[in-house]
């Protein structure tokens, strides 16, 4: 059997783990909302319709902030329509995804389920087809105290204390030409400088993201971003990212190494923002909110939205179904975010419930987890305290998209107040098994807390709303310690993750 080696030293920091990197995103898209967080026919529903069970999923699954309401549906979005009493709500055509918007679901009964769930909101803006004055509005209706227009307005809808929403996207994805008001880098960098500029006059602690590029495979990549920040890096702390161009289309090995792709994605990103910051002589910098990541099967039928006149109310879109392999790849993601997590300051897993989600639900019936559910929710609740280089040391294949790789990849957190340091390892190898030699000596005299590791013979597997539980991450019983050195086997296309004490 081939060995990695992976060294561990906990003076090798590159940033504090960070809560906001396990966000993720609920849009008004296919039955995120409708059917997935919402159901007031459902016996779990609470006072404002909320299905229970899914939030206790959600809580589950360690979500720290979740964006909201898109997306390509927020740059056709006018917020007004989803305020007020819910049977004088209008019905309007959501042209992102060929769908009847039924506005049930606003922002004040989003922001109460977020207080519910214990999640904290990421506003999404639209600035496709609407601007400054309209952001400014929904500002003053979601934060300001009352005694004014909106905020009364708020008031009256029965929220008296302000939401203090802290966290706003400008805009969407306004690179692409498929977005609502789509626009060019300049058009797109002032209108962002400006909303923002104004947003801070009401309130210059908000933290502000302008929109990155949609991908790093678009052909604006790069200098979409040097435009927008010359334009808006003063204004703005964040620069978003997405990307979701990672699925097995026949080439696994390639599929399982995506997260070479996404590393280098956050370097591009990274290395751009920081020439406008030496062009400007800055002293700030700019980090990435990662906003959109996942797998999804964006070419299968069904991720294709409704056409002619059928414009249905939340109908099945984006539901896909995640194999084993899907929620390795899902682990390497994480492991890169974690591994950059001095640039990367945010992230939301796209998206939460139903649409290329880990959480899936029945309308009116049970609610089930994907596979890629447990490397999120370890991730979530183990990763603590400080993020810590990996010395590997991997054999190494051939893959057609991004030539040699590991075998193996990982990523450690080690906490200082609970002495506590976990790492997190997917064997990315389509088919070896690694044994993994883990020296941990710098961190004196370690126990093994707990090893699992989530695999299946079969790295097809999906899970079902009838099984969702025979695949998940299992006990360990290979891993080993011995005076600082740790070793487990860990098979091919597996996420495994390794807990250690004092
Ligand atoms: O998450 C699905 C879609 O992917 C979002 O609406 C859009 O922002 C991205 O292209």
């Amino acid at each position: 059997m081939k060995t990695a080696h992976l060294t561990i030293d906990p003076a090798f920091r590159i940033g504090p783990v960070r809560r906001h990197t396990f966000g993720s995103f609920v849009e008004h898209l296919g039955r995120c909302v409708y059917t997935g967080i919402h159901d007031p026919g459902h016996p779990t529903a609470d006072a404002n319709g909320f299905r229970r069970d899914v939030i206790e999923l959600v809580r589950e699954l360690g979500v720290s902030t979740v964006r909201y309401p898109g997306g390509n549906f927020v740059s056709g979005y006018r917020w007004e329509d989803g305020i007020g009493p819910v049977d004088q709500r209008p019905r309007r055509l959501d042209l992102a995804w060929h769908c009847t918007e039924p506005n049930t679901v606003g922002v004040d009964e989003f922001l109460r389920w977020c207080a519910t769930a214990g999640v904290e909101p990421m506003m999404a803006l639209n600035l496709g087809t609407r601007g400054v004055q309209e952001a400014l509005d929904l500002l003053e209706y979601c934060n300001v105290l009352g005694g004014t227009h909106f905020s009364d307005l708020r008031r009256a809808n029965g929220a008296a204390d302000p939401h203090r929403v802290r966290f706003w996207c400008l805009g969407n994805e306004l690179d692409g030409p498929w977005q609502l008001g789509h626009k060019t880098a300049h058009e797109y960098g002032r209108l962002a400088a400006e909303t923002a500029r104004a947003m801070r006059m009401v309130d210059p602690s908000l933290t502000l993201v302008a929109c990155g590029s949609s991908g790093a495979n678009m052909p604006t990549f790069g200098e979409w971003e040097r435009t927008v920040l010359t334009e808006a890096y003063d204004e703005v702390d964040l620069i978003s990212a997405h990307a979701y161009y990672w699925e097995e289309d026949g080439d696994l090995a390639s599929f399982l190494a995506s997260a070479v792709d996404m590393d280098r994605f956050i370097a591009g990103v990274t290395a751009t923002a920081d020439a406008v910051r030496a062009a400007r002589k800055a002293t700030k910098r700019i980090n990435i909110s990662f906003d959109e990541w996942n797998v999804w099967y964006i070419h299968r039928a069904e991720s294709q939205p409704p056409t002619g006149d059928d414009w249905p109310v939340a109908p099945v879109l984006l539901e896909d179904r995640y194999t084993v392999a899907d929620a390795v790849v899902v682990g390497s993601l994480l492991i890169s975010l974690l591994r950059n997590t001095d640039r990367v300051h945010a992230a939301s897993l796209a998206q939460l419930v139903n649409v290329i989600a880990p959480i899936m639900t029945e309308p009116g019936g049970r609610a089930w987890k994907q596979t890629t559910f447990h490397p999120f929710s370890q991730a979530s609740s183990l990763a603590a305290g400080e993020v810590l280089q990996v010395a590997i040391d991997s054999p190494t294949h051939e893959t057609a998209k991004f030539g040699d790789v590991t075998d193996v990849d990982a990523v450690a957190t080690h906490d200082d107040a609970s002495g506590e340091t976990t790492v997190f390892v997917v064997n990315r190898s389509p088919d070896e098994e690694i044994e993994l030699a883990v020296d941990l000596r710098s961190l004196g005299a370690v126990r093994l807390l707990a090893a699992t590791t989530l695999h299946s013979a079969d790295h097809t597997w999906t899970a079902t709303a009838d099984d969702d539980s025979s695949v998940g991450p299992r006990p360990n019983a290979t891993a080993r310690v011995d005076g600082g050195h740790v070793t487990a086997v860990v098979p091919p296309i597996s996420w495994s993750v390794l807990r250690l004490g004092r």
